[in-house]
């Protein structure tokens, strides 16, 4: 994909995103903020007895970057085991989006993934 679609894909994911919305009683639940911005993500999933992911919501609102990332890392995860998810990387973050970022908006990128990280934490303190 060329860099303009890669910026086109970020803008679609953001005025659409994909997996938008909560997940009544799921097993893996957290929310965070990104402290220089407030722009704030929750993550929502169920997880089976192999420990994959079998759904994966997100809510939240912020810029474009954080929105449409954590929108892309939904689609990625679903069917990962939660190890798989632990292993993602701010790299993959950012093979994902395709586009240059500043470190700033890393820190945007990252959200939904820290986030989602988080919550496997808390999770698996708990079983
Ligand atoms: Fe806050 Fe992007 S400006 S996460």
């Amino acid at each position: 994909m060329s860099r303009d679609m890669y910026r086109q894909r970020i803008l679609d994911h953001y005025r659409d995103p994909q997996n938008y919305g909560t997940i009544d009683d799921p097993d893996v639940t957290y929310e965070d903020v990104n402290p220089s911005c407030g722009d704030e993500i929750q993550m929502y999933a169920v997880v089976d007895e192999n420990d994959e992911i079998q759904d994966v919501k997100f809510d939240g609102q912020g810029c474009a970057i954080s929105q449409a990332s954590a929108s892309l890392l939904t689609e990625e995860v679903k069917g990962m085991t939660l190890d798989e998810v632990r292993q993602l990387e701010t790299d993959d973050i950012k093979e994902m989006l395709g586009i240059e970022l500043s470190p700033v908006r890393v820190k945007c990128a990252v959200l939904g993934l820290k986030v989602l990280e988080g919550g496997i934490v808390e999770y698996e303190k708990e079983n």
